[in-house]
């Protein structure tokens, strides 16, 4: 993230009201202006079509900022990002106010909004004469399969042009996700084995404890597979197995990572493992089913737990094994990835008290406890030749002495700065959708698994011989 404040601009949030702007884009806003990272000049405009005005929601914006901010709350800093908020009621002439409210001649325009209501208020911001000089962000889910990513796609480029639009993925703002390349491409020695002659297997992980947190109407239209792996597990693995770009520039790095998505074949559903959250015990509290969970059906087959294999069909990857797994009320919350080298060819510890031999193995620890971890094996002192597998291990924390950064601050910035880099171009999602598309056409049969557990025994045999390497 360049340091600079970006350009004179407008930063105009539509459905200013919600969830997500209240957890994470006022206080992102909030500590840009805390870092005088927001732009030199410009408003920050609320909409939404409930009732409020620039008092309350300067009011709702503070009791955000109070509650979520990860710097807390300073006064002046405050000071200082109040002064800017006002707020448009989006009633039948609302946008044609916001267009005079907009005084700026560049803005950004963030789409906080219900994804069914994304179409009409592209169109209505064209019919105000706001396309010129706007950058448009939009939220996931970006389309729930293929046709209808295309149709929102289409709908989009109607009135602003690709280079106009900000698909945002939040894991693509974690500075976890961002060092993957980092870590590739900034250290010759991994570099030099990240492909198939070093590499069996890898794994990503995304673990949630947490149920469906009375989201249960909302979850009963998405499930795993559309809530986490089209967007989040995806835009990991095409950072793990993209090939180095030309350069750091955003069309360059978009360039490779949209390649991994054409190599990726489309998903087997033999491959693939759905399961669903029965009643179960997390850290030792009873919690329901999901069947139980208000909003959802009595005989839902929404899977709260997808795993998968992908193949990635290029030279680098062929015959390595992508497994990828994600679930609601597993044992705990962790994102990472595993990656297994192979073994040695030949074992002469055999016989001589090897007491655990195993292949190297690389974690990429995303959330929490950001960091990494490089296993192998070392001689245990004594006058045997024994074996144990021990550990290199890198935390983010004790390094750096800091926390990693909200991913929004960094996105918001992006986006005003007019960095792609970070943000999912149009060829990535729909080649995504046309992966993941015969999992949506030919669904596995859902599994049931205890909330607690790390999901059904299914995702066990898809995996073995291997084991996944949380369990
Ligand atoms: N919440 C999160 O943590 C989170 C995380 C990742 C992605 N997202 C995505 O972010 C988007 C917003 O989610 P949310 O949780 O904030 O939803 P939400 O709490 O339901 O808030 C929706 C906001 O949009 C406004 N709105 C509704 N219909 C509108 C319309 N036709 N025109 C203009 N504004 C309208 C609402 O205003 P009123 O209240 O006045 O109706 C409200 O301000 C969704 O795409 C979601 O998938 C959310």
């Amino acid at each position: 993230m360049s340091l600079e404040r970006p350009a004179p601009q407008d930063v105009i949030v539509v459905g200013a009201s919600g969830d997500l702007s209240r957890r994470k884009l006022m206080p992102a806003l909030y500590n840009l202006a805390a870092s005088d990272l927001l732009p030199s000049r410009g408003s920050i405009i609320g909409l939404a079509p409930g009732d409020l005005d620039d008092e309350r929601f300067r009011e709702f914006a503070r009791g955000s900022i109070e509650e979520f901010s990860r710097t807390g709350f300073d006064q002046e800093s405050w000071a200082g990002l109040s002064s800017r908020l006002t707020f448009v009621r989006l009633d039948e002439d609302g946008y044609q106010r916001l267009a005079q409210r907009a005084r700026e001649s560049e803005r950004l325009i963030y789409l906080a909004v219900p994804p069914s209501a994304v179409p009409e208020i592209v169109r209505k911001l064209g019919a105000a004469g706001l396309a010129s000089g706007t950058r448009l962000v939009v939220e996931k889910p970006f389309g729930r399969d293929l046709a209808s990513a295309k149709e929102l796609n289409s709908t989009i480029h109607d009135i602003f042009d690709e280079s106009q639009v900000f698909r945002i993925d939040h894991y693509l703002g974690k500075e976890t996700v961002q060092n993957i390349l980092v870590f590739r491409f900034g250290n010759a020695l991994f570099e030099r084995v990240w492909n198939r002659d070093a590499i069996d297997h890898m794994q990503i992980t995304v673990a949630e404890s947490i149920g469906v947190e009375g989201r249960g109407a909302f979850y009963e239209e998405a499930g795993a597979l559309r809530d986490i792996v089209q967007n989040h597990v995806f835009q990991v693995l095409s950072l793990l197995a993209m090939e180095p770009p030309v350069s750091l520039a955003p069309e360059a790095v978009r360039d490779e990572k949209a390649k991994v998505f054409s190599a990726m074949r489309p998903l087997a559903p033999a491959k693939t493992v759905r399961g669903q959250y029965g009643p179960g015990a997390i850290d030792g509290e009873q919690v329901p089913g999901y069947r139980e969970e208000p909003g959802v059906a009595p005989d839902s087959a929404t899977e709260t737990f997808f795993a998968a294999q992908v193949e990635i069909d290029s030279w680098r990857w062929a015959g390595v094994p992508f497994y990828l797994r994600t679930g609601k009320r597993l044992p705990r919350r962790a994102t990472e990835v595993s990656v297994v080298f192979r073994d040695v060819p030949l074992c002469f510890f055999e016989g001589t008290g090897v007491q655990d031999l195993r292949p190297n193995h690389l974690v990429l620890r995303i959330q929490p406890e950001e960091g990494i971890n490089f296993s192998f094996v070392a001689k245990q002192p004594g006058p045997q030749v024994s074996a144990q597998q021990v550990s290199m291990d890198f935390s983010y924390r004790d390094s750096f002495m800091t926390e990693p950064a909200e991913a929004y601050e960094r996105l918001l910035h992006d986006a005003m700065d007019g960095d792609h880099t970070l943000f999912a171009r149009e060829d990535s999602v729909e080649r995504g959708w046309m992966v993941v598309q015969p999992a949506l056409e030919n669904p596995a049969p859902v599994c049931t698994y205890s909330a607690g557990s790390w999901g059904p025994p299914e995702a066990d045999e898809l995996i073995a011989p291997r084991t996944w390497h949380l369990r």
